[in-house]
């Protein structure tokens, strides 16, 4: 069973070694459109991990969309629950988790991801993201009236926070979901020899 993410965060500072957080869960971090659904998905076959998703069980929780969520309580309101969700879903082990694009803004979500297992970042260009999210609607961060200026910014903010989050970086541009997951269990694979 899986402490607390503080607890464990204490642990790793007095020196434990990283292979056991390695093998806790795979938490992948990533701006909207990255795929980190897709992927995590596959990885989650691959390794015999279970798939959690941050996002449909903030949705389950509180039995709404995550656009009506955004409605009712706002982006803080929504990031309140964000932030619940993965100190309950980090009590488990054994996951790949695909986060929420913003769920790295809070540190102390930061500092859980980190203590809770490796951390992927899947990185992705603002050409490669409005290309894949330009006709989907269920993002309540892009339903303005410059959806392209928005990924920039929030691209160009959150690109440091996603960098230096992460265990490992792996950039998406023109790679199929079986490449990236390959490389991320020879990756998991190398660390916990
Ligand atoms: C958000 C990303 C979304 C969802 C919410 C806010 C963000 O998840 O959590 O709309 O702040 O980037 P995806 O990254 O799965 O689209």
């Amino acid at each position: 069973m899986v402490k607390a993410a503080g607890a464990i965060g204490k642990r790793q500072a007095q020196g434990e070694p990283r292979k056991q957080a390695m093998e806790r869960n795979v938490i992948l971090i990533g701006f909207m459109g990255a795929g980190k659904t897709t992927a995590g998905q596959l990885l989650a076959e691959t390794i015999g991990f279970t798939f959690v998703d941050t996002d449909a069980r903030i949705e389950a929780a509180a039995g709404k969309t995550i656009p009506e969520i955004f409605a009712s309580v706002g982006e803080p309101g929504f990031r309140d629950l964000e932030t619940a969700v993965l100190r309950d879903v980090l009590r488990s082990e054994r996951q790949v988790i695909s986060t929420g694009g913003g769920l790295i803004l809070r540190p102390e979500n930061r500092e859980a991801i980190r203590a809770g297992g490796c951390c992927v970042w899947l990185a992705a260009s603002p050409e490669t993201v409005w290309e894949r999210v330009r006709h989907e609607t269920h993002r309540p961060l892009l339903h303005n009236a410059d959806p392209e200026g928005a990924i920039r910014r929030m691209l160009a903010e959150r690109e440091p926070i996603y960098r230096e989050t992460a265990h490992l970086c792996l950039n998406t541009a023109g790679r199929e979901p079986e490449s990236i997951v390959a490389e991320i269990a020879a990756h998991l694979h190398e660390h916990a020899a």
